[in-house]
């Protein structure tokens, strides 16, 4: 008996912790599926649009999100049956189901009953019913109703064998209206502050509330800050906190949803779809609370991006960032949950995406390590605020869309990926040499585009014009918090890291006495992690690393730009200038060539230790200063970097190369000889990819 009772624990404990590999086993790569939404069409057309989905490929469907009015009508009164025939539709079919939490749209007699559960726009209004994401996440009294609809989904659902995971609610975000202000924020805020800080005296002193008798008596007279209630600006610690709580209610909300939802899941990953490079949430924050990360991901919707075919193209670098980030969070399971599959109806201007490139969208993200890609959504509403949003079919609900073509064809290079795929293949040792971790603070961002100094500057583009820099050295990056163990990587990259404190410099430091290569870029060590100047010279906690004194920094006004010298190559910039002064032995890698501080230095070098530092305290126009200053580190270091236009990507994966032209022109693939061409073309033409073995 006991070791029947022993097997029977040892079965129930193997179900109830599947392994991220079960749900996406290696050798299928990458799985390909879509949304459908079939509480919008008539039930006499679900078998004949379950069956399309999986005769182009699709292996799974993405179900039930915004569907709670369908879900429970009335107050209490519950209605899966539509959701249980389409589930057992795609059974028919072998897809496999994707739910959705319904919960970005509570219902009418839900907000009319309790219109205390609504979001406040930080202008005081209320939202009202009719939209989504109207309400405010930390209202117990929409918790309550949340976490009833999730526990009749969970327990209808959790351990339907067709089910393989679950979305919580939709890109928590309030879709651009900002934070709610609502009282229960409020409250949640203040309770947050009182953990954090204890006494209000010590709130009063990091928030540098000395500043215009800002002083607080006690925590009851503390509310949201908020820019329009103010007269001069935000306290800026205050508003660092502000955002630091905010991503963590954000993150509280989804460990909360994700509880309800364990009560009854069985074998089902569950996980949330952050937006694309949004920053008022943090995956970081959620990865021991999710099975696996998804995001979403419409690279064209209006920006110029560069060149040409920029806007029809979208920028490669915030295209593939999000992989090499969500990649090193939980379980190393990502994919975006939602591809753009044309043309949105969201932006100001909508232009068609360049022919092919949902493709080389798709392929990126084989690239990059994606287990999925989803796509959004699979028949264009006919109605709705998103009729004019292209989709797998045509509005006729049957005829594929050029969209619809592209995603065939990637299903199609999956396929026949699959077939050669070997368990064991390692990733070339000159590729692996280069491989570049890329530290991502949330905090730094959040810190830096609260006060820019310059409106020349963008923290995001930063970032890119370094990740961009790094693809054309054909470097692997791992975009990692820096909490993460760092040490193990030949290269470490910290953009623009304003906040900083004694732990990481001392990290930073036994990194590179060991043997690393440490990037620091402009802005790097201003404050300490409250916002705080140091009380020294200016950054002067990060002198002993890079070797070099920062005596002052210069912005030029828009349309004035400078120039900057590296190695015989001029260069332009007007957003950023750290102007350094090298400690005897440093060498200089740029230097200004103009302005009253011509001749001093805007790049170095500092050996330490084994390793050394290197500092690019200017942020060029182009980034191809960046790109050239790193091609000669690496260089310098033997890490041997075949140099590619900016904007050609080529990446490994599973024994796979993968290309991707994000440029104008065609671009000649650096192919071996006899390699093997499994999709593409060489030269690739702009907006096309290819895959090579
Ligand atoms: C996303 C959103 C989807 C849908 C889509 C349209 O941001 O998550 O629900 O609205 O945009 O492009």
């Amino acid at each position: 008996m006991p070791t029947r009772v022993a097997l029977f624990l040892l079965l129930a404990a193997s179900l109830l912790s599947a392994q991220p590999a079960q749900w996406f086993p290696p050798e299928q790569l990458m799985t390909i599926g879509v949304y459908y939404y079939p509480e919008a069409w008539p039930e006499s057309q679900w078998d004949r649009d379950m069956a399309n989905i999986k005769k182009f490929g699709f292996e799974f469907v993405h179900m039930s999100e915004f569907s709670w009015a369908f879900l429970e009508p009335e107050e209490g009164r519950f209605e899966f049956a539509w959701l249980d025939r389409n589930v057992e539709l795609a059974r028919k079919y072998g897809l496999k189901v994707v739910l959705c939490t319904p919960t970005a749209t509570p219902p009418a007699w839900l907000t009319r009953k309790h219109p205390e559960i609504l979001m406040v726009r930080a202008d005081g209004r209320v939202i009202n019913h009719g939209g989504r994401e109207h309400a405010d996440w930390s209202s117990p009294v929409y918790r309550a109703y949340v976490e009833k609809i999730v526990e009749k989904l969970a327990a209808r659902y959790g351990s339907n064998p067709s089910v393989i995971g679950w979305q919580i609610d939709n890109e928590l975000s309030h879709y651009g209206s900002g934070m709610s202000y609502a009282p229960p924020s409020q409250q949640k805020f203040r309770a947050w502050l009182q953990e954090k800080y204890g006494t209000v005296d010590r709130l009063n002193r990091d928030w540098g509330n000395a500043f215009w008798s800002q002083i607080y008596n006690s925590f009851s007279q503390i509310e949201m800050p908020n820019a329009s209630d103010l007269v001069a600006g935000i306290n800026p610690h205050s508003q660092l906190d502000l955002q630091r709580w905010f991503a963590s209610e954000a993150a509280d909300y989804l460990r909360f949803q994700a509880s309800v939802l364990r009560r009854h899941t069985r074998n089902q990953w569950i996980t949330t779809n952050y937006m694309m490079t949004y920053d008022l949430t943090d995956p970081a924050l959620s990865e021991k609370d999710l099975d696996i990360m998804s995001f979403t991901m419409y690279p064209v919707s209006g920006g110029l991006f560069r060149g040409d075919l920029g806007f029809r193209l979208g920028d490669p670098a915030q295209v593939s960032f999000m992989h090499d980030y969500l990649r090193n969070l939980g379980s190393g399971i990502e994919g975006p949950m939602e591809l753009q599959p044309g043309q949105v109806n969201w932006a100001s201007v909508n232009p068609w995406p360049q022919p092919g490139v949902i493709h080389s969208w798709i392929l990126r993200a084989f690239a990059l390590g994606a287990r999925f890609v989803c796509t959004y959504r699979y028949r264009q509403p006919l109605y709705g605020n998103e009729l004019y949003h292209k989709t797998i079919v045509e509005p006729d609900g049957v005829t594929i869309a050029p969209g619809g073509k592209e995603f065939i064809q990637s299903i199609q290079d999956m396929q026949a990926a699959r077939k050669l795929y070997r368990p064991n293949a390692t990733p070339p040792a000159d590729y692996a040499a280069r491989r570049t971790a890329f530290l991502c603070s949330f905090e730094n961002r959040w810190d830096i585009e609260n006060h820019t100094q310059t409106t020349r500057w963008n923290t995001t583009d930063h970032w890119m014009k370094y990740y961009r820099a790094l693809k054309s050295l054909t470097a692997p990056i791992d975009v990692i918090p820096d909490s993460k163990d760092f040490s193990r990587y030949p290269y470490v990259l910290a953009p623009a890291y304003q906040l900083i404190d004694q732990d990481l410099i001392a990290r930073f430091t036994s990194y590179v006495e060991n043997g690393g290569t440490l990037i620091l870029t402009a802005r790097t060590g201003q404050k300490d992690k409250r916002g705080h100047l140091w009380e020294t010279l200016w950054a002067e906690p990060i002198y002993a690393l890079t070797g070099a004194a920062i005596p002052k920094y210069d912005v030029l006004p828009e349309g004035r730009n400078a120039t900057v010298t590296a190695n015989g190559k001029t260069y332009q910039w007007g957003a950023w200038g750290d102007i350094l002064e090298p400690r005897p032995g440093t060498e200089v890698l740029a230097t200004y060539a103009d302005q009253f501080y011509r001749g001093s230095a805007a790049a170095t070098r500092h050996k330490l230790g084994k390793g050394q530092v290197v500092y690019i305290g200017v942020d060029s126009l182009t980034g191809e200063l960046e790109a050239d200053i790193l091609a000669k580190v690496y260089a310098d270091n033997g890490a041997k970097p075949a140099r590619l236009p900016l904007n050609l990507m080529i990446d490994w994966r599973d024994g796979f190369w993968t290309a991707t032209n994000f440029t104008d022109t065609p671009q000649p693939l650096p192919t071996p000889p006899g390699a093997k061409l499994l999709t593409g073309a060489n030269p690739l033409p702009p907006g096309a990819a290819a895959i090579w073995q």
